[in-house]
């Protein structure tokens, strides 16, 4: 039975639908179906603007007979000949012989490579702006070579100003009864398969594109009729908006698309810490691919969607993963640019990926890579996620502001401020790549709003010399959960001639600042910039704007009672000095010194490196 729609008093759709099929061109999945429409104008002349898939064949002779009645078809349009409109044609000159076929010289040579009927005798070969008059309707032809072959053409009727545009601004998915894009919400059902198709199907001929949207600016236009998809009347803008960016390789969105393949989930696991870590960092508009999975037209369909492209491949066979090498090349091969692009690798015993994935995507224009490269040895170990924070770091810079780390002031929680007592810290600092850090006991709240704080610091502290450069630093509030190693290795050891981060990776991160806070026995941390200091003698008070604060456990804080209660370890017995000597115990490590009568005035602990004033006299 015919299926036809109306579009106005002359002009009908008289196209279908087939949702069976699998694969477009036997490549690109279906899973919304496809529509191949076919427009009939029924004027003093007829005239067929195309015709449909063999797949369809059936509805469409039937809509062609329940609108011609008993009338010829005078004329068929052949904007495009690609068999998925153009494998009808044979049947269509066997059921309506005296019908005369309209091409361009390209079109009527290849309707000769397609079939063997007779074609010089039905055709009528048109140039740029030829036109054919069916009465009312006058029909206009201009060429648009690759859009999306070369013979291709699209077809202006002045008297109705419809622009039949062939495969310019199609889309797959079928057409359920609503054939205007205004019936139906193409943003939320159509965009992303409009997107898809248009970069899987012509992505790579962005300047012919242009060049048929430049003709097109030329006419006024009232409709938009494609071959596949909703038609266009109202709102034209919004789809040629669309194809301007995609057709300039302009990125329609500033977010991050994550592609990766992974054997056996760890280069997998690194995109997904990467992910998070971009996500704390404030980016909204991540989308994610397992290229294994995931057919590699949906994954440059948003690669031509985002700015910023993130490939994560495993080695294999000493190449990249070949569902990765395949998604590169169709990428390369449409010719996608202005992209920022980054790399996560992998190789259990040789990490190849990396600078093989780089070489297929050099040669494509205004392509920036990313300095940082993430490289996993099987699976992602420490020396990786700071390698991964890294990488976040650098995509989130290289964001506009409006998408960079928004999160800092949401990331300022009010409730971590309640930590803050008379306690214990650790104060972080970086300066040059050198991190250090010490224990302080002299932090405060200053201000609500804006966000201040306060800590003392002795200036003999190498971590107050990296301070004093870098003007940041990062607070860690302990609890009565820290250990005693907490304040060995940063209350008893300078940072002068030891590295306190040394072998502490699993009790560590890095703050959005760059500098790292504790995680193991710390409730809260914050990070903040100096805004000035006073010199108090041995210490400098440091006020400072707070930048992030964030509440890590419930663990109560930890008071200096608390301290030598229960975390400072207690000397077995009391010592007792060598005839002639007196004995001193560190206040701050317990170190006992036994080599002195009298403590010179330079004296230093030796273990935890505090002046002579904390060393007390045992009686
Ligand atoms: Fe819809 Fe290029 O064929």
């Amino acid at each position: 039975m015919h299926n036809t729609r109306k579009i106005n008093d002359d002009v009908y759709w008289v196209g279908a639908n087939d949702k069976r099929l699998s694969l477009f061109e036997s490549a690109f999945p279906l899973p919304n179906g496809v529509s191949y429409n076919s427009y009939l104008v029924l004027d003093e002349k007829t005239i067929l603007l195309d015709c449909v898939d063999k797949s369809v064949s059936g509805v469409f002779f039937e809509n062609l007979n329940f609108l011609l009645q008993d009338r010829k078809l005078d004329y068929v349009v052949i904007n495009h000949i690609e068999p998925d409109h153009g494998a009808t044609l044979n049947e269509l000159v066997l059921r309506f012989p005296d019908v005369k076929i309209v091409g361009n010289t390209r079109t009527i040579c290849m309707i000769k490579q397609f079939f063997d009927f007779d074609i010089d005798k039905h055709a009528i070969t048109v140039k740029e702006g030829e036109e054919i008059a069916t009465g009312k309707h006058r029909f206009v032809f201009y060429t648009a070579a690759m859009v999306h072959w070369p013979e291709v053409m699209v077809t202006y009727d002045a008297a109705d100003k419809y622009l039949y545009s062939a495969d310019a601004f199609g889309t797959f998915g079928t057409l359920n009864g609503n054939i205007f894009a205004d019936e139906v919400d193409f943003d939320r059902d159509f965009l992303d398969e409009a997107r898809r198709y248009y970069t899987n199907i012509v992505g790579k001929y962005g300047a012919q594109v242009q060049a048929i949207l430049k003709k097109a600016a030329g006419l006024e236009i009232s409709a938009i009729l494609p071959l596949h998809g909703p038609i266009w009347r109202k709102n034209l803008g919004s789809i040629i908006e669309k194809y301007h960016k995609w057709s300039t390789y302009t990125p329609e969105e500033d977010g991050v698309l994550i592609a990766y393949t992974s054997v056996y989930g760890n280069t997998e696991n690194a995109a997904n810490i990467l992910a998070v870590k971009l996500a704390e960092g404030g980016v909204k508009k991540i989308a994610m691919f397992d290229a294994s999975v995931t057919h590699h037209s949906f994954i440059l369909s948003q690669a031509f969607r985002f700015s910023r492209i993130v490939f994560a491949s495993t080695t294999y066979n000493a190449k990249i993963f070949v569902s990765m090498e395949a998604l590169l090349h169709d990428i390369a091969a449409h010719n996608l640019q202005n992209r920022t692009v980054a790399f996560i690798e992998n190789g259990s015993w040789a990490a190849l990926s990396g600078k093989q994935m780089k070489d297929i995507l050099a040669p494509l224009k205004n392509t920036t890579f990313l300095e940082n490269t993430v490289s996993l040895k099987s699976s992602v170990k420490q020396n990786n996620l700071t390698e991964i924070e890294d990488l976040a770091k650098e995509i989130i810079m290289s964001l506009p502001k409006q998408e960079q780390n928004i999160v800092h002031e949401s990331k300022v929680e009010p409730n971590a401020f309640f930590k803050i007592t008379y306690g214990l810290f650790v104060l972080t600092a970086e300066k040059d790549g050198k991190h250090s850090g010490c224990i302080i006991n002299t932090v405060m709240q200053i201000t609500d709003q804006p966000k201040q704080i306060a800590i003392a610091i002795n200036k003999s502290n190498f971590t107050y010399d990296l301070i004093a450069g870098s003007k940041k630093f990062n607070i860690s509030t302990l609890t009565t959960d820290s250990h005693f190693d907490i304040f060995e290795r940063f209350g008893f050891k300078s940072g002068r001639d030891t590295d306190k981060f040394a072998g502490f990776e699993d009790a560590c991160e890095k703050s959005e600042n760059g500098l790292y806070y504790i995680t193991r026995g710390v409730n809260s941390f914050f990070s903040a910039e100096v805004i000035s200091s006073a010199d108090y003698g041995t210490h400098v008070l440091l006020v400072a704007q707070v930048s992030e604060a964030v509440v890590l456990s419930n663990a109560p804080s930890l008071s200096y009672q608390y301290y030598f209660d229960h975390i400072k370890p207690k000397p077995a017995a009391k010592p007792k000095a060598p005839p002639g000597k007196k004995t001193y115990v560190c206040r701050i490590c317990g170190y006992i010194e036994e080599g002195y009568d009298e403590l010179p005035d330079d004296y230093f602990c030796p273990l935890c490196k505090h002046p002579r004033e904390v060393m007390e006299l045992q009686v």
